[in-house]
């Protein structure tokens, strides 16, 4: 009955058994078919909304994607492989930069984005962490609307996840996470993969010391149960060896009322262009219509959703559509010639993400590296060993600073959501020889990174000229307020702490990067001036369409993801998100999306 309705393509779906999303490699593939919703972006977001659209078999979904599918991709499969695909200059890669950053020394960074279908979820790090319910519930209090609170997003972790457990039975992993809190017949894989390194053992005999003397280091068991603070195992988008993404977990899975398109560009969003089609409202403007094109001079194509646009574009490319399509702030779009359609001063703005600071120990704990050759070998034999785990070590920690902390000594307030909520993470990447850090004969460095979790600097992303293919302006703003600078530098203190105790006392030595001076001595200068030469961004940023409650004159979707002005317009991606959570951002964007998915499908009952 079902598939009886669906009509032509479910015939080739039978053939085929399995069913799954039509795939249309260029514009002029495109049938004539009008689809009830149209998704801009087949990213982490967009693909999630457009599989649960899709599950009503009646609607038919377009999916536009500037990039290929993942599966033309083969180090989208293997954890391990993360750093290949996660490259700049790739043919999935926008190969985006960020300006000059003022309060770091002028340095200028890649700004990673993938370009193909499962968007960043494809080549992210898989680290899976849902930040702290503190978050959330800020979330609700600045849109004035509980539905983003942790208790009412907390069952969409569970329909966005199945607990995939070991891949490799040799590396259980009992009393690495809390069961109870994970989801088992959900979407995206998700386990807790690791290889096996001496500082696994030595991270847990030292917190257990350490939490003897001070509480700046508990052990915890499961980080996502809505108050990440203390040390303990990483969990990932893994499951049977393979990366877990949007695509995989969710497009992979859908009906052939699912149409995908892709290498192709959205370029602009406007109303229809036939007056009759147009539903607007006296005080909003119908923007259910889709301009793209495949290259500056190639045809352009457009359609027009009968029910929907949802753009999915993530925080640096759905600001630059609005832009490009005159939504966003009026004198900065006539400066460029873009004609005005809505004045919002909101879009672009209050760009925030997470700064990343690389510092390095002396150890002699053994380097982890391997040989990538028999690993692969073996990976492509049962999807196991090294290269079925992500690249970095397993533990990972959370640290919450006290009030009397030195960052708010000078009545700085506290930049969390509330006290559930870390300052900053510790995320231990590998054990390597660097050239220069090698302190002396044999000692290699225990490389690891400081994250500060909730920056209060805004910066911005902004149009350089009206070509939809040209780059943006990115611009992360680091440390443009001082409180950023001085949460990294009591990072860096507690950082020290950690491996001060008794249990690292001969495996972990000093600091190499940033490096003491003769006498051992680092003061906060020190550090201060490594801090504001090599901060990066997280490369999790949110804002840039911002939620903002029901008649705020700041913000871009109103709680139902609605672009302000508009009818038949709806943003759902990072950059709907008004705070980054204390976390990677990925688990956050899924469970937001489910919750969109939600809000669209049950206006359309
Ligand atoms: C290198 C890297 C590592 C990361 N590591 C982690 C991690 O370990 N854990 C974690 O939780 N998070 C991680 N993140 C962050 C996380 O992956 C992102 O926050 C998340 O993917 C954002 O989801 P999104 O849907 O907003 O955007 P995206 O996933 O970026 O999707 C946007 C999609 O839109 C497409 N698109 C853009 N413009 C257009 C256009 N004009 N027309 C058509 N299509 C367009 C893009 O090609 C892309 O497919 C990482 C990010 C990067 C870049
Ligand atoms: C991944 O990158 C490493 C380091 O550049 C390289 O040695 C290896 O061949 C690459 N593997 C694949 C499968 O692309
Ligand atoms: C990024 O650079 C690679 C290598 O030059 C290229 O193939 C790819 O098309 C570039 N991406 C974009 C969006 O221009
Ligand atoms: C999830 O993992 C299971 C094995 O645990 C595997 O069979 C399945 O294909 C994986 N699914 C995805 C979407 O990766
Ligand atoms: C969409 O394309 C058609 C023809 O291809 C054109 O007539 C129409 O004006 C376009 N719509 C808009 C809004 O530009
Ligand atoms: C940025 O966000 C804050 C709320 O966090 C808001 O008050 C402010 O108006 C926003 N700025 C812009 C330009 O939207
Ligand atoms: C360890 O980290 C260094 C520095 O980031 C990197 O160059 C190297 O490839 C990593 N080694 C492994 C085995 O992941
Ligand atoms: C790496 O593994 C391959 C395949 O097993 C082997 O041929 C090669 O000698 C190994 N290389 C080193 C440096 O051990
Ligand atoms: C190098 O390692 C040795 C132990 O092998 C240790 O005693 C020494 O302090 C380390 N050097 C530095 C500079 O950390
Ligand atoms: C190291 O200490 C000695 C003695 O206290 C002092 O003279 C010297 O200036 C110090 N060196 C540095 C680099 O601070």
């Amino acid at each position: 009955m079902l598939l009886a309705r669906r009509g032509v393509f479910s015939l080739l779906s039978l053939l085929q058994v399995t069913l799954c999303a039509v795939h249309f490699q260029s514009p002029s593939d495109l049938q004539d078919i009008e689809y009830d919703f149209i998704v801009v972006g087949g990213g982490l977001a967009g693909g999630v909304v457009a599989t649960r659209l899709g599950e009503n078999q009646d609607s038919k979904i377009l999916v536009i994607e500037a990039g290929p599918s993942n599966d033309d991709i083969f180090a989208t499969q293997v954890p391990g492989l993360e750093s290949n695909v996660s490259a700049t200059g790739t043919r999935v890669s926008w190969n985006y930069t960020t300006t000059p950053q003022t309060h770091v020394n002028g340095r200028v960074d890649l700004y990673q984005r993938a370009m193909m279908l499962g968007g960043c979820s494809s080549h992210n790090g898989m680290v899976y962490t849902r930040g702290s319910r503190d978050d959330y519930d800020r979330w609700a209090s600045v849109t004035d609307d509980d539905s983003l609170s942790w208790d009412k997003i907390f069952p969409l972790f569970f329909k966005a996840e199945t607990w995939s457990g070991p891949n490799d039975p040799s590396l259980p992993e009992t009393g690495h996470y809390d069961p109870s809190l994970h989801g088992t017949n959900g979407n995206v894989n998700v386990s807790a993969p690791y290889h096996v390194h001496p500082l696994n053992d030595l991270m847990v005999e030292a917190v257990k010391e350490l939490s003897q003397s001070s509480d700046e280091f508990p052990a915890l068991l499961d980080m996502n149960g809505g108050r990440p603070i203390g040390m303990g195992w990483e969990q990932d988008t893994v499951g049977g060896g393979f990366r877990s993404s949007s695509a995989t977990a969710y497009l992979a899975h859908t009906g052939d009322n699912v149409h995908i398109l892709l290498n192709t560009r959205a370029t602009r969003i406007m109303p229809p262009a036939d007056d009759h089609l147009s539903k607007g409202h006296p005080n909003s403007i119908d923007m259910r219509s889709v301009e793209f094109s495949t290259s500056p001079i190639g045809p352009v194509y457009n359609m027009t959703a009968k029910r929907e646009l949802i753009v999915s574009s993530g925080v640096i490319n759905t600001p630059q559509i609005l832009l490009n399509s005159g939504i966003g702030p009026k004198e900065e779009l006539q400066a460029l010639g873009i004609k005005s359609l809505i004045d919002n001063p909101s879009v672009g703005k209050n760009f925030s993400d997470q700064p990343i600071l690389v510092i390095g120990f002396s150890t002699n704990l053994p380097v982890d590296d391997f040989n990538m050759t028999a690993a692969l070998a073996e990976w492509l034999a049962s999807h196991t060993g090294r290269l079925a785990d992500t690249p970095h070590l397993a533990p990972l920690g959370w640290v919450r600073f006290p009030a009397t902390a030195n960052p708010f000594k000078d009545g700085s307030p506290d930049p969390t959501g509330g006290t559930n909520s870390p300052h900053v993470e510790l995320f231990f990447k590998n054990v390597t020889f660097i050239p220069g850090q090698e302190t002396s004969m044999g000692n290699a460095t225990l490389g690891m990174s400081i994250v500060n979790l909730n920056p209060v600097s805004r910066g911005s992303v902004t149009l350089a000229t009206s070509s939809p293919f040209d780059a943006p302006v990115i611009d992360p703003n680091a440390l443009a307020v001082p409180l950023d600078t001085a949460v990294m530098l009591e990072g860096i203190r507690s950082a020290q702490r950690l491996f001060s105790a008794q249990t690292f006392s001969s495996s972990v030595f000093g600091l190499v990067a940033p490096k003491p001076d003769a006498n051992g001595t680092l003061t906060d200068e020190d550090i201060i001036d490594y801090i504001t030469h090599n901060v990066m961004p997280d490369l999790h940023g949110v804002g840039t369409c911002s939620m903002a409650h029901r008649g705020a004159d700041w913000g871009v979707v109103d709680p139902e993801f609605k672009v302000r002005g508009t009818t038949g317009l709806r943003i759902v991606d990072a950059s709907v998100l008004p705070f980054v959570p204390s976390a990677h951002t990925q688990a956050s964007i899924y469970a937001i999306s489910e919750w969109a998915s939600e809000v669209i499908k049950s206006s359309w009952k």
